[in-house]
């Protein structure tokens, strides 16, 4: 075999990989009970409009895609994972939204150069793990004077330290592979657009989370729903104090987080980075 044969395959079988860790536990139902208003926050900073174009990337079971289709554009809903189709079928069918999904792997988007008026992702992209390769497809397939919007978990917010506390308990990450959070950082995805955008306006805001009664049940919620947190605990099978520790910190960084505002609730606040740009030409 080559090596450019091995890479390939490499490649073939970490994104094999990522699709299984995403279809496991419920990630559609996570979405609409604890972030559902994200997607229509992005849509809205994008300016979608009747009859614009739209690719979300990353999409999921449609948190961003179909407020863009019910704001009148024409969508194209795409995802590594497409087990998460079906229940973003149903959500839109529910709500009158009409579009399209399409399997598609952020790094080789199968859509031609400047198809699309507007290229958004709403912590989509983001776990991608190729971040240049990434970036690049978000420009290509966006016209000149299109928009590019990303909402993304900033490494700082809540989100991003859950992934740093689950690191140490993860298996090592493969060659070339980035850190999501890393897209919540306005100088790292400056310098992944590069000069192929303008009219770049960033903004760090926090969206409020107050579904779970205690840090505990923050922790089992993602534990038997979220694919990333599920696969962390599965590397740790058979290794009872390790899944303790865990366990210990994950609640930690709920507790750690909470507001603690009295209410009988977990209060948490989880900052994203919320981004648009101009594609250059
Ligand atoms: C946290 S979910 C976000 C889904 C949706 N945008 C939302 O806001 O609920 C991350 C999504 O990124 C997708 N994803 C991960 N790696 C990807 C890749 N290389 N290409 C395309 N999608 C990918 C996953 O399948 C998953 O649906």
């Amino acid at each position: 075999m080559t090596t450019q044969n091995s890479a390939v395959e490499a490649d073939r079988a970490l994104k094999s990989k990522h699709r299984a860790m995403w279809a496991q536990g419920d990630y559609p139902s996570l979405a609409a009970e604890v972030i559902p208003e994200l997607g229509a926050i992005l849509v809205e900073a994008c300016g979608v409009r009747p009859g614009r174009r739209v690719l979300d990337v990353g999409a999921g079971s449609g948190n961003a895609a179909i407020p863009a289709a019910l704001a009148g554009a024409d969508v194209v809903a795409s995802d590594l994972t497409p087990e998460l189709f079906e229940a973003g079928r149903a959500a839109a069918e529910k709500q009158g939204a009409h579009l399209t999904w399409q399997e598609a792997d952020a790094e080789a988007l199968p859509f031609g150069d400047a198809e699309f008026d507007t290229v958004l992702s709403c912590v989509g992209v983001m776990f991608a793990p190729h971040h240049q390769e990434a970036a690049g497809e978000l420009v290509r397939v966006c016209r000149p004077g299109g928009t590019i919007g990303l909402l993304s978990w900033t490494p700082q917010g809540f989100i991003g330290r859950m992934f740093a506390v689950m690191k140490p308990y993860a298996p090592p990450p493969p060659p070339g592979a980035e850190p999501p959070p890393l897209w919540g950082d306005e100088d790292h995805v400056r310098a992944l657009l590069g000069d192929r955008v303008t009219d770049v306006r960033a903004e760090r805001r926090t969206v409020r989370v107050e579904r779970f009664e205690t840090p505990e049940a923050f922790r089992d919620y993602f534990k038997e729903r979220y694919g990333p947190t599920i696969s962390v605990y599965k590397n740790l099978a058979g290794d009872p104090e390790r899944t303790a520790a865990l366990d210990g910190a994950l609640v930690d960084l709920a507790r750690d987080g909470d507001l603690g505002t009295g209410s009988g609730a977990t209060v948490l606040e989880w900052e994203y980075l919320l981004l648009t740009a101009r594609r250059a030409g």
